[in-house]
């Protein structure tokens, strides 16, 4: 096991989430108005994250991720005075109490939880350049050797598949919208206007459209490039390094990495696993 990682619940995570923030995870104390945007890594985390931002006059903020840095995590967080926006990469499972229970309750006042899906396929390919150019985690060789630990889940923040499968049973919770990276793709006026209508906000067609302009992958490619890497704006739990995310952008890639055998071994996989998923059905078309 590298230096940079640690096993915590039997999952692996990076450094910069200290064990005892993870331990301490149930102590956090959500709003009712904090809005969660979570995924499991390279889902596109970071452009859901820009459409929110670019929502006019939502008076909301994005906070760094609940689990990156150590304990003195929940004080910052406390700090903010608008509505919340917290990303994070963890599983249904390990979330704190605090959103579940708030989650229970009747009415309309409890926190609101974006989940972002995306093609495994594609996310593999995503996550195996992103361990390759972030410093925040160990070396990978070769494509083949990061698909074997992709496999087997032996890569930060666990299985894709039990990831998955941990929010499968919450996906037609009323405060909880799923969001498609390939819908998103294929459709971003209808997917931001899903997403917009979710958090209560009100938009125009016109502003909608500039909210696709600005979060084009193009727009957000060469803005970054031009930005200083801000760490109080940190997404990823994984890097503050935000030129890091933007590679391709694309749906499909992942046919010019898996060869023929590991296309029928992960496709094995998938169908065992997800036979009874409905969140598998997002992506079904583009595998
Ligand atoms: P690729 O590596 O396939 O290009 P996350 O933000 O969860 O880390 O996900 C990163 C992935 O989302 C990367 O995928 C990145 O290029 C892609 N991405 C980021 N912004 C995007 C955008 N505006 N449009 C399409 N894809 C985007």
């Amino acid at each position: 096991q590298s230096s940079v990682l640690h096993k915590f619940k039997g999952v692996i995570f990076s450094t910069m989430s200290s064990e005892e923030l993870l331990n301490s995870l149930d102590s956090f104390e959500a709003r009712e108005d904090d809005v969660f945007l979570v995924s499991y890594p390279k889902s596109g985390t970071h452009w859901i994250a820009k459409v929110i931002e670019n929502i006019p006059n939502a008076r909301l903020t994005l906070t760094p991720p609940i689990e990156l840095g150590d304990i003195s995590k929940f004080e910052e967080l406390k700090t903010y005075c608008e509505r919340r926006v917290i990303p994070t990469h963890l599983s249904y499972s390990m979330l704190p109490m605090n959103i579940k229970q708030k989650q229970c309750k009747g009415g309309n006042h409890f926190c609101l939880i974006v989940y972002i899906v995306r093609n495994p396929k594609d996310i593999a390919v995503s996550f195996f350049h992103y361990y390759r150019d972030n410093p925040n985690l160990p070396t990978i060789e070769t494509w083949h050797e990061f698909f074997e630990l992709f496999l087997k889940g032996d890569v930060v923040y666990g299985s894709w598949f039990d990831h998955v499968l941990s929010w499968e049973e919450h996906k037609n919770a009323k405060n909880i919208l799923i969001i498609s990276y390939e819908e998103m793709k294929k459709d971003p006026s209808k997917n931001i206007k899903k997403i917009t209508t979710f958090l209560g906000l009100n938009v125009t067609d016109s502003e909608i459209n500039q909210i696709v302009w600005k979060t084009s992958f193009t727009e957000m490619k060469n803005n970054t490039a031009k930005e200083n890497c801000d760490p109080n704006h940190t997404i990823c739990a994984l890097t503050s390094n935000r030129n890091l995310v933007f590679r391709k952008g694309a749906v499909g890639d992942w046919i010019n990495y898996f060869t023929s055998k590991q296309k029928r071994v992960f496709d094995e996989l998938f169908t065992e696993k997800m036979k009874h998923s409905e969140l598998a059905k997002h992506f079904g078309d583009y595998s």
